[in-house]
């Protein structure tokens, strides 16, 4: 069996991702330092695949934690890297942090990848590299903007990283830029934990539901879109963390070193924040308490991704739709009240 390590295997996309690597036959090790996840992740990951993870607690900051765990285990082949912080805003205040974190646990990274031959490295980016863009759909090749927030910048200069550590060393990288992830797995066994009052819609959107927000804004009815609210590309997470079994997989098949492919992951379906809004209310026969506020500063009005090339070459197909989106993100913040 070949051996994944997945860093931030307790977060949010990590753990659907081990899931599926799991489910496809792969040996699976995580290194995630719990300072934005809980690993109760590792609990809802054994629930569904009967299998224990082991995760290790260290800080890839930390050049020598991060080394001892390739000396540990040998058998390292490839390494989806999901750990960074995410949060725009607190970017935005705490920038040297987000440069320190994100860019040296990389480069530390890519040198284990280079030190311990494992050649297959994934990349976790984002479509916030494309700013405000031109033309939408957006393609793998349409002009990258300059990023809005240190954050963004982290993701803009984690590709360039990734990409010349790919043409310097026996590397096949593959970078993969998210588009908004939503919903849980189907057992509600893992999903979302929002550290604090959320900022994303769908986390808004839930615990205004449950009760656990009063009220929520749509930010801004003003735009010039269909009804007025920004436009996004929602997608599932388990979507998304099939994709990377399926990157793995290429990586491997192809074996192509000195490389870096870039591909989008988003559905191809530009939705509004009150289409959102309404699919939810739908499935969850909920009527949501929410007011039009202004609009959020730095907001992209309309993004969303042209996939083909990963439905071409990775040969990968989005199961769920916004429906699903909305009922397992809604199953998961009931799990979660009990
Ligand atoms: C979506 C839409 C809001 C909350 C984020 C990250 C980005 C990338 C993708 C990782 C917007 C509106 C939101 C609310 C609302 N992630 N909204 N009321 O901004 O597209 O991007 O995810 O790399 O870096 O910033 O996602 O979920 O915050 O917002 O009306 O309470 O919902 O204005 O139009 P966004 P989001």
């Amino acid at each position: 069996m070949q051996t994944i390590l997945v860093t931030g295997g307790c977060g949010f996309i990590g753990a659907h991702t081990i899931v599926d690597l799991v489910e496809n036959g792969f040996n699976v090790i995580s290194i995630d330092n719990l300072s934005r996840a809980s690993d109760a992740s590792l609990l809802g990951i054994e629930k569904i695949t009967g299998k224990k993870i082991t995760n290790y607690t260290i800080d890839l900051t930390d050049k020598a934690a991060t080394e001892a765990v390739f000396i540990a285990n040998p058998d390292i082949v490839g390494i989806i890297h999901f750990a960074a912080y995410k949060a725009v805003g607190e970017s935005v205040e705490k920038p040297l942090d987000y440069y320190e974190n994100n860019i040296s646990s990389l480069v530390h990274l890519l040198q284990m990848a280079v030190k311990y031959n494992a050649p297959h490295f994934i990349f976790s980016s984002s479509c916030t590299v494309y700013g405000n863009p031109d033309t939408i759909p957006v393609t793998e090749n349409t002009p990258l903007q300059t990023a809005a927030s240190p954050y963004g910048a982290t993701k803009q200069m984690g590709e360039t990283i990734v990409k010349d550590a790919a043409f310097a060393h026996p590397l096949s990288t593959i970078l993969l830029r998210y588009f908004n992830p939503v919903g849980a797995h189907p057992s509600t066994a893992i999903g979302e934990l929002p550290i604090g009052r959320p900022q994303n819609l769908v986390p808004a959107i839930t615990q205004t539901a449950i009760g656990k927000l009063p009220k929520m804004q749509v930010h801004g009815n003003d735009y010039d879109t269909r009804d007025g609210s920004c436009i996004r590309d929602y997608i599932h997470v388990c979507d998304i963390a099939h994709a990377h079994t399926l990157a793995i997989q290429y990586s491997m098949k192809n074996n192509q070193l000195n490389s870096c492919e870039i591909f989008n992951l988003g559905t191809g379906n530009g939705i509004t924040v009150l289409e959102a809004i309404h699919a939810f209310e739908k499935v969850s026969s909920v009527q949501l308490n929410y007011e039009i506020g202004p609009r959020r500063a730095g907001d992209i009005v309309s993004i969303y991704a042209n996939n083909d090339h990963a439905v071409n070459h990775l040969k990968w197909h989005c199961k769920y739709d916004l429906e699903d989106m909305m009922r397992t993100a809604w199953q998961w913040e009931q799990s979660i009240a009990k």
